[in-house]
This record gives C-alpha cells, structure tokens and sequence, in this order.
C-alpha cells in the first residue's frame, strides 16, 4: 500500500516506556495537523495498546513491543502496535467490554478504548506467537 511518511519504535516492555511511546506517535500525529481532540484520541487509544504489550503480553519476563506507524492518503493515521508474548486465546472475548484477566487493578476496557477512538480496530493474536493491533485513525482536514 501506498504511504507517505512511517516511522517504527522498539522497546523492551517495561511501563516507562508506555508513555514514549504514546508521545513519540502524537509528535509523529503532528505532522497531520490535528485537532487537539483527535491527538487526545490517538494518544489514550496508543497508551491503551502499549499498556496492554507491556502488562499481559510478557507477564515473567521482559520481550520485544514494536509500534509502527504509517501515513496513508487522505490524512489517515495507521498504527500497529506488536508484541510477540504469550497471545490470547480468544479475541472475541477479549475485546467484550469489562472482560479481563487483570483482577482488580483493571477495567477491562482498553479494547473497548480503543475500538470507540479509532475509525478502525483490528484485534490478531495466536497463543504463545504474540499479539497484533492494527489502529486506523482519519483525521479532518482544517483549514
Ligand atoms: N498484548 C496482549 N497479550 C496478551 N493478552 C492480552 C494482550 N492485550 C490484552 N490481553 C488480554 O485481553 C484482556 C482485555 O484487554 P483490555 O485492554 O480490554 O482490558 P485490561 O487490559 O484487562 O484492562 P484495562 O485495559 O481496562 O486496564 C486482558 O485482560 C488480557 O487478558
Ligand atoms: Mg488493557
């Protein structure tokens, strides 16, 4: 597919780096010019992604999270957040607003987030291969 501009990040899956990374695509975002609530949006929907590749998917251990972005025309944000940790077993379950495997630290909300923020949510993952989310975001033209 046809892009204008991409850029990739890859971090070890330690909860500093979720807010990185959730900067470091708003500052990408920018260049698309934004309103501030669409950079809102980007950013709760990023954070939520990463937080999920940093908490579920390497639950004994330190791995790999990659964020890749990319911009395609008509002023559309495409974001791919990766991890190859542990997978879920069933992502229609998954993505049911409050289920989680969190206990009580967590609302089970984050794909619920992120579907609700973005224009399109992909949800893959395989157990024991990793898990991938593929975000698109267009934004208005101002003028
Ligand atoms: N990258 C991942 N790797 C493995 N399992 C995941 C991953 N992302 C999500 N999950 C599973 O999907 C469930 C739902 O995720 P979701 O983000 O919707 O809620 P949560 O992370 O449990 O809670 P919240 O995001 O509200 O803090 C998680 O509880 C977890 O079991
Ligand atoms: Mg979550």
């Amino acid at each position: 597919m046809k892009f204008d501009n991409y850029m990739v990040l890859q971090f070890p899956s330690k909860s500093c780096n979720e807010a990185f990374a959730r900067s470091a695509v708003a500052c990408f975002a920018a260049q698309l010019d934004p309103t501030m609530e669409e950079l809102g949006d980007i950013r709760t929907a990023v954070s939520e992604a990463v937080t999920n590749a940093i908490v579920h998917a390497y639950p004994d251990e330190l791995g790999t999270v990659t964020v890749r972005c990319r911009i395609l025309k008509d002023n559309v944000l495409d974001i791919v957040v990766k991890d190859k940790g542990i997978g879920i077993s069933d992502v229609e379950q998954a993505k049911r607003p409050m289920f989680t495997t969190g206990g009580a630290d967590r609302s089970g909300m984050g794909f619920t987030i992120m579907e609700s923020f973005m224009t399109a949510f992909e949800l893959s993952s395989e157990l024991g291969k990793g898990t991938t989310v593929h975000m698109r975001r267009k934004l208005s033209r101002r003028q």
